[in-house]
């Protein structure tokens, strides 16, 4: 599976936003280079900077802040990806070993903050009080739901809406930044900005209901990343909540003991337990609906290409592979 058609629009754009991206990365010291150069090298799909160039050209955006601040959402999701895979104790992210596999818990965290401050740095210079708020309330957001999910591991009796809560937090907060970042870029009226935050805001729960699944059914080769992650640090995702609701007693209390206990030992039974119930499909048609208000959300957008790319990329949040 590729990329969506959409990107072909910004290409030119993306390329430059690459090449923001390179610049922006200079340390002198040697071991930042090394774990920033080392993930970002690894690429990744950068959804959240083409959100933003695509909601800026959707809002006939003529300026040229928008390849800096693409750059600065990239930057602060490589941070969150950083720190996220030393909570989760993760080692393949990307198809290759993650920063913290390579080159430890503390290196990872510091670059982390590295790449967090750096992005500050950026956003500084685009010299927009606005920009900046979004922005830091987007990061502070992030951190709170990454702290709220420590919260709720190994917490089976978690309901859907802190389920939800978390994933707004975590994931959802910045695709809404990109995409209110580019209405801010193009000074549209009020409504049509929180219309485009809202379709970010959708569109990235849908895509982390969507990561969820894929940790339960996907393939490491298109995914890069290892399944049974989630379940191995205890976290109570949507497909295991509905297990506990609606499978058999044995395996609701299958997943329950194993999102209790945390670890890998009982990933094929909580698989098998998962895949039985339906909960996969349950979670993909919480997906769907999220990604509908998402195409909803853009109603008060005028016709472009862009808006057609933006709505193309609201459904491949849920049919992806990776
Ligand atoms: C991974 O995000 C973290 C989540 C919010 C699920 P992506 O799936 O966008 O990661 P990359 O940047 O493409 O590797
Ligand atoms: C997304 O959650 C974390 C961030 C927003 C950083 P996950 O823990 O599910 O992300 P992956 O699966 O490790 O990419
Ligand atoms: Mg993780
Ligand atoms: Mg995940």
């Amino acid at each position: 599976m590729t990329l969506p058609p959409s990107y072909s629009l910004i290409a030119d754009d993306m390329k430059a936003v690459d090449a923001v991206i390179r610049a922006r990365l200079h340390s002198d010291v040697v071991l930042v280079r090394q774990v920033a150069e080392y993930i970002i090298a690894a690429g990744g799909k950068r959804l959240r900077p083409a959100l933003l160039l695509l909601a800026a050209g959707a809002v006939g955006y003529r300026g040229t802040h928008h390849h800096e601040l693409a750059a600065v959402v990239e930057f602060i999701h490589t941070a969150t990806l950083l720190h996220d895979d030393v909570v989760d104790e993760s080692n393949l992210r990307r198809g290759r070993d993650t920063a913290n596999a390579l080159f430890g818990n503390a290196a990872s965290v510091l670059v982390g903050d590295f790449l967090y401050s750096r992005a500050f740095q950026m956003m500084v210079s685009v010299g927009s009080m606005r920009i900046m708020e979004v922005l830091a309330d987007a990061t502070n957001v992030i951190a709170e739901g990454e702290v709220l999910q420590l919260m709720n591991c190994h917490n089976a009796d978690i309901d859907v809406p802190s389920y939800l809560q978390v994933i707004r937090y975590k994931t959802a907060k910045l695709f809404e930044a990109a995409t209110r970042l580019g209405g801010i870029l193009g000074g549209v009226p009020g409504e049509v900005e929180d219309g485009l935050a809202a379709y970010g805001m959708h569109l990235g729960t849908a895509f982390q209901l969507i990561d969820d699944v894929l940790d339960y059914s996907g393939d490491e080769a298109e995914t890069g990343k290892h399944l049974g992650d989630d379940l191995a640090e205890g976290k109570p995702t949507l497909p295991l909540i509905h297990v506990m609701r609606n499978g058999t007693p044995e395996q609701a209390a299958s997943v329950r003991h194993a999102i209790e206990s945390g670890g890998r030992d009982s990933f094929p039974q909580v698989l098998a337990a998962v895949r039985a119930s339906g909960a996969l499909d349950v979670a993909r048609q919480h997906a769907q609906s999220e990604a509908e208000r998402a195409i909803t959300a853009l109603a008060s957008l005028p016709p472009s290409k862009f808006k057609d790319s933006l709505l193309e990329l609201a459904a491949f949040a849920v049919a992806r592979r990776f």
